[in-house]
């Protein structure tokens, strides 16, 4: 996989391979896939920045709960972002579009790589603890449901390297049905508008909890759903907001691998 260069994009790949067997088409579409890279290589340092407003202190909460005692974690969609305590892990792998930048200080156990979270360079059942924060809504198709078919193949692949036992765990924003159904009916004008320079940031769709959890539970069974309490402030589209002024709320997602 390269981006922005020569060789094949993820989603091709991807794409090639589901049609190849006949299952669901699952493609991140490849301007999607270029956005992401570009914009989040570029916002490494903000991200950390922001890991001081309470919103955030509350997610690394969360998911600290979740990792502590990981032999092997894999952190899909990294970024080279650690919204989590990285001393819970004895061996953490983070994978992204892009390489990001490791946390400062001495860090030998955490390595960081490019990769695909619709077809993890993983093999299977190597990790007992698998990490996807703040990325299912990235991972753009032409239309809802297609991105929701690429959040179903993260799913597949999450479960594909863990081992029997291991815990998946999600953190993602949600929103309400019923402001899913306005943002689905504007997604395309949304996609249109991320392909111009005038939107940096990657179009994104967010879906309601009830959702992630659904497609989480079809492929681990049971999962549990918590909101995550926020502060006042929420980073959308790479800018924090008045949390009352926007409709995105964190949730965590457990679920284990039979
Ligand atoms: C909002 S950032 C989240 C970073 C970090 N996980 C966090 O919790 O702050 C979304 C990340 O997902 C990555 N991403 C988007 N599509 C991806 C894909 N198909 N495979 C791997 N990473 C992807 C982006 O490059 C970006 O680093």
């Amino acid at each position: 996989m390269s981006i922005g260069g020569a060789g094949k994009a993820p989603s091709q790949r991807s794409d090639t391979a589901s049609g190849a067997r006949g299952e669901a088409r699952h493609e991140q579409e490849p301007a999607s896939v270029l956005k992401n890279a570009r914009f989040f290589r570029a916002n490494q340092s903000r991200a950390e920045q922001w890991s001081s407003l309470e919103t955030y202190r509350q997610i690394r909460r969360a998911i600290d709960g979740h990792i502590a005692g990981a032999e092997r974690l894999l952190d899909v969609g990294n970024g080279g972002v650690f919204h989590y305590d990285t001393s819970l892990a004895q061996q953490i792998v983070g994978v992204d579009l892009f390489v990001g930048r490791p946390p400062a200080g001495p860090d030998a156990h955490i390595s960081l790589r490019q990769g695909d979270a619709l077809a993890l360079p993983e093999p299977d059942a190597s990790y007992d603890v698998v990490l996807v924060s703040s990325v299912f809504h990235h991972l753009v198709g032409g239309d809802a449901d297609a991105t929701m078919a690429n959040i179903r193949q993260a799913v597949s692949e999450a479960y594909r390297v863990l081992e029997p036992g291991g815990r998946f765990v999600v953190m993602e924003s949600c929103v309400s049905a019923r402001f899913f159904a306005l943002e689905r009916r504007l997604f395309g004008s949304l996609r249109r508008l991320a392909r111009t320079p005038l939107m940096r940031h990657p179009a994104t769709l967010q879906f309601p909890a009830e959702v992630i959890a659904d497609i989480i539970a079809t492929r681990f069974g049971d999962t549990v759903t918590t909101p995550i309490p926020v502060g006042h402030w929420i980073l959308q589209f790479g800018r924090r907001w008045p949390t009352l002024l926007t409709p995105a709320r964190p949730y965590l997602f457990t679920a284990h691998k039979a």
